[in-house]
C-alpha cells in the first residue's frame, strides 16, 4: 500500500436472489442425473434461478438498494460505482451505468464494469481500496452481480448442476477513524489456462474478410480440470495471505469463500484447521453464484447467526480467468 494511504471502511453490505428455486430433483427433468450425484459432488442441493424480468440488472440493482441503506449514506453520496459481471445482460451500456440510473445516482459521476468471473467481488474492492487510499474518491458502490442460468446450456449436465443467480453489493467509504477494514488484500490471474472455464461471444466477423467459425456461445468448464487447479492453489495460497499479513489462522474468526464447491472449500478449511463453526457456506441452497457468492454467503450468514459482527474473516474466490483473490477484512456492527 502507498504511503499515507486513505484507509477503507465497510460501510454497507445486501445481497438479492431470485425467488425461483431450482432443486436437483428438478434437473433430473432435463437430463440423466440425481441429487445424490450432484450433492455427493457439489455439496449442492437447489438453486435460484431468475424468472421473468429478473435479471442480473434487477437483482444487483436490489442488493445494491439494501448495501445502501445499511451504509447510512444516499445515492447523492455515491462517487464512483464498479460493477463486477461475467453474466450482465448486455455488453454495453455497462451495468454500472444503468445502476447509476436505477438508484438516482448523480449522472456525471464514473461507472464501469470488470470482468474477473468469481473473483469479481474481490477484484472490485481491491480496485475501490486504490482509489480510496489514494483520496481520489470516498464513497463506492461495488455490486457482483451474475446471471449465470442464461449462459448454460442447459443439455450439460456437469456444468448446468453448478451454478445460480445471484447478486452483492458493498458501499465502501474513506474511513473517518483511522480503523482500515482491509487488513490484507491480494489478487492473482493465470491465462496460461484460461481455456478451462470459457463464454465466447457469438456474432459473425466483417463480410468483407473470410468468416470465423462461430463457437457455442454457452459456457465451456472442464470441471476436473478447475478443481485440480482450484484444490492445489488456494490452500497454499489462503493460507500465505495469512502469513503475509502477519497474522495466524486462530487470529481470525471466519472463512467466507466463494460458493464453487463443497469439497474445495473443504480442502481450505483442513489446510486452516479450522472447525465447521468458522466456515461459513450456503452452497446447498444458492448453488455457484459467481461474483455474488461471497458477499451472499456473509450476509446470509449473518442473518442466520452464524456470523457474528465485530469479527474479522477471509473472504476468497476463483474463477474464469483463471482469476483468484483473498482478503483478511474486518466486520463491523451494522454493516449487514
Ligand atoms: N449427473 C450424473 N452423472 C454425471 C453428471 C451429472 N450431473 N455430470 C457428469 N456425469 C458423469 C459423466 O458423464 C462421467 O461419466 P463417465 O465416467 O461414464 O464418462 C462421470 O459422471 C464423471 O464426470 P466428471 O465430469 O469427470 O465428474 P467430476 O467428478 O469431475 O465432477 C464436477 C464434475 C462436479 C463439475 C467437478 O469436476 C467440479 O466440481 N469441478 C469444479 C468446478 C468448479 O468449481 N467450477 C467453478 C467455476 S467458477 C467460475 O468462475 C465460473
Amino acid at each position: 500500500m502507498i504511503n499515507n494511504a486513505i484507509p477503507l471502511r465497510i460501510a454497507g453490505i445486501g445481497y438479492s436472489v431470485p425467488e425461483t428455486v431450482v432443486t436437483n430433483e428438478d434437473l433430473t427433468k432435463l437430463y440423466d442425473t440425481s441429487d445424490e450425484w450432484i450433492y455427493t459432488r457439489t455439496g449442492i442441493k437447489e438453486r435460484r434461478l431468475v424468472s421473468g424480468n429478473e435479471d442480473a440488472l434487477s437483482l444487483g440493482v436490489d442488493a445494491a438498494k439494501k448495501a445502501l441503506d445499511k451504509s447510512g449514506l444516499k445515492p447523492d453520496d455515491i462517487e464512483l460505482i464498479i460493477v463486477a459481471s461475467s453474466a450482465p445482460p448486455q455488453l454495453y451500456p455497462a451495468i454500472g451505468c444503468r445502476i447509476q440510473t436505477a438508484l438516482n445516482i448523480p449522472n456525471n459521476i464514473p461507472a464501469f464494469d470488470i470482468t474477473a468471473a468469481c473473483s469479481g467481488l474481490i477484484y472490485a474492492l481491491s480496485i475501490a481500496r486504490g482509489y480510496i487510499a489514494s483520496g481520489m474518491y470516498k464513497n463506492i458502490l461495488l455490486v457482483a452481480t451474475d446471471n449465470n442460468s442464461r449462459l448454460l446450456d442447459w443439455s450439460d449436465r456437469s456444468c448446468s448442476i453448478l451454478f445460480g443467480d445471484g447478486a452483492g453489493a458493498m458501499v465502501v467509504t474513506a474511513s473517518d477513524d483511522g480503523v482500515d477494514d482491509i487488513i490484507s488484500l491480494d489478487i492473482r490471474a493465470d491465462g496460461s489456462i484460461g481455456d478451462i472455464i470459457q463464454l465466447n461471444l457469438q456474432g459473425k466477423n466483417c463480410p468483407l474478410v473470410e468468416q470465423r467459425e462461430e463457437s457455442n456461445q454457452y459456457i465451456q468448464m472442464n470441471g476436473k480440470e478447475v478443481y485440480r487447479f482450484v484444490a492445489r492453489v488456494l490452500p497454499e495460497y489462503v493460507e500465505n495471505l495469512i502469513a503475509n499479513a502477519n497474522m495466524k489462522a486462530e487470529d481470525i474468526d471466519y472463512l467466507i469463500p466463494h460458493q464453487a464447491n463443497l469439497r474445495i472449500i473443504q480442502a481450505v478449511q483442513e489446510r486452516l484447521g479450522y472447525a465447521n463453526e468458522k466456515v461459513v457456506t450456503n452452497i446447498e441452497k444458492y448453488g455457484n453464484t459467481s461474483a455474488a457468492s461471497i458477499p451472499l454467503a456473509l450476509v446470509e450468514g449473518v442473518e442466520k447467526g452464524k456470523v457474528k459482527l465485530g469479527a474479522t474473516a477471509i473472504l476468497t474466490g476463483f474463477g474464469a480467468g483463471m482469476t483468484w483473490g483473498g482478503c483478511i477484512v474486518r466486520l463491523r456492527e451494522g454493516i449487514c
